[in-house]
């Protein structure tokens, strides 16, 4: 067992923590206090070939592996988990999704724009009654011979107003229960589309978080993703590719808390020496390192067995449970280690400790996680 990273995956690194510091450093804060989505640093990051980091070079994407995938998220976050958070669901759940599941025509029509970074995309599950009970979907997407009638409203959408490109889940034959589901291609601009207002969020304050509304939304039928009555199944596939996606970005959010709580201890001196030498901040110091680094080997596991063609639902879950914890446990002692200046903004933690908050939340609850744990090791 070889626990060194390849030379490409250090390559693809450094790249990612150098725009990290250059791109994303640079009036991150401003950012989040004005709730300004990153649009300059995404395009940037398209151009770099983060956006479609896993997908074919014949659709414009970098054809890399989620290893490479998890190594870049983790560098992004640790600076600005707004941005990150558009990459993340660009690339495991929109990406990922069209890639594996969609046409050929879909892939050509929708994927190239996508994996290039000239649009993104947004991924439409969760509605006001349907966020961790995902088969309650109430939007509707009404057969009509050769194309279906979306109605309905979505909630928390990442990228809710920056995305061009959506995929909508939506019932089409209630009787049917989660079998009546259906996932569609949505286009921004398509009448009795409209983007809902904005969130007022406590974290991720840069990304772009919405409801949208559907109202006699007319989709042609080539814009439906696999079979009918797949979109159920293509949620639940996507998202556990998309919960490693969010495991590296909270071990990413730890980390970064980590690195800037060990860089302040190390300079900020008090009863007459560098806190670092005091145990009390040591110890925490010791704990962050450890429960980092476990998480670390979580999200690793977790691209590794996608990479190897193992099922990935337990150990993605597993990571994301984990790694969430740990990014929030971390950045609150991060803000400690920092007493008085963790609480203000320039020292970056208490955002960090902000951000850290919806890793616990989104792409499944850390009791989602739980569920979805305790199915896999109780089915046998
Ligand atoms: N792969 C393939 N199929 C799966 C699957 C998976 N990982 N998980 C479930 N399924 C299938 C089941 O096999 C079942 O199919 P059959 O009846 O044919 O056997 C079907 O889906 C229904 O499964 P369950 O009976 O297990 O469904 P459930 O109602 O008990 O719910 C759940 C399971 C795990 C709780 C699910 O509802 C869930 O994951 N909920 C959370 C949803 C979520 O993560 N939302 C996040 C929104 S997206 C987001 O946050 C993006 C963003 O903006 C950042």
């Amino acid at each position: 067992m070889d626990f060194s990273l390849s030379e490409e995956h250090q390559m693809i690194q450094q790249a990612a923590r150098d725009f990290a510091q250059n791109e994303l450093l640079p009036g991150v804060v401003e950012r989040d206090d004005e709730q300004r989505f990153p649009a300059e640093q995404i395009k940037k990051l398209g151009a770099l070939g983060f956006l479609g980091m896993m997908v074919d070079p014949k659709y414009n994407g970098s054809g890399m592996d989620t290893m490479s995938y998890v190594i870049a998220m983790e560098e992004l976050s640790k600076v600005d988990a707004s941005a990150s958070v558009v990459v993340s669901v660009n690339n495991s759940l929109v990406c990922y999704g069209l890639e594996t599941y969609g046409s050929e025509e879909q892939k050509q029509k929708y994927l190239t724009r996508l994996a290039s970074g000239e649009a993104i995309g947004a991924f439409c599950l969760s509605e006001p009654e349907a966020g961790s009970d995902a088969t309650s979907q109430k939007t509707t997407a009404i057969d009509k011979g050769d194309h279906y009638v979306i109605n309905g409203t979505k909630n928390w959408i990442t990228n809710g107003n920056s995305a061009e490109i959506y995929l909508v889940i939506a019932q089409t034959d209630r009787e049917k229960g989660h079998k009546g589901i259906n996932a569609l291609i949505v286009e921004k601009g398509m009448p009795g589309f409209e983007i809902g207002p904005k969130e007022n969020k406590l974290g991720i304050r840069g990304s772009d978080t919405h409801s949208l509304n559907f109202n006699d939304v007319k989709v042609p039928k080539e814009n439906r993703i696999g079979a009918d009555g797949f979109g159920f199944k293509f949620a639940m596939k996507t998202l556990a590719g998309g919960r490693i996606g969010i495991a590296a970005q909270a071990l990413g959010i730890a980390a970064g808390a980590y690195e800037l709580a060990l860089k302040y201890s190390k300079e900020r001196k008090a009863f007459g020496t560098e806190i670092s030498n005091h145990q009390a901040i040591a110890f925490k110091l010791a704990d962050m390192h450890t429960q980092i680094a476990a998480a670390r080997h979580m999200v690793y596991k977790a691209a590794w067995d996608k990479d190897n063609g193992l099922n990935y639902d337990l150990s993605g879950a597993m990571a994301k449970l984990y790694a969430s914890q740990v990014a929030m446990e971390t950045a609150v002692e991060a803000v400690q280690i920092h007493g008085g200046n963790g609480f203000v903004k320039d020292y970056h933690v208490e955002r960090l400790m902000r951000d850290a908050k919806i890793t616990q939340i989104y792409e499944g609850t850390s009791e989602i996680q739980k569920i979805v744990i305790s199915r896999s090791i109780l089915k046998d």
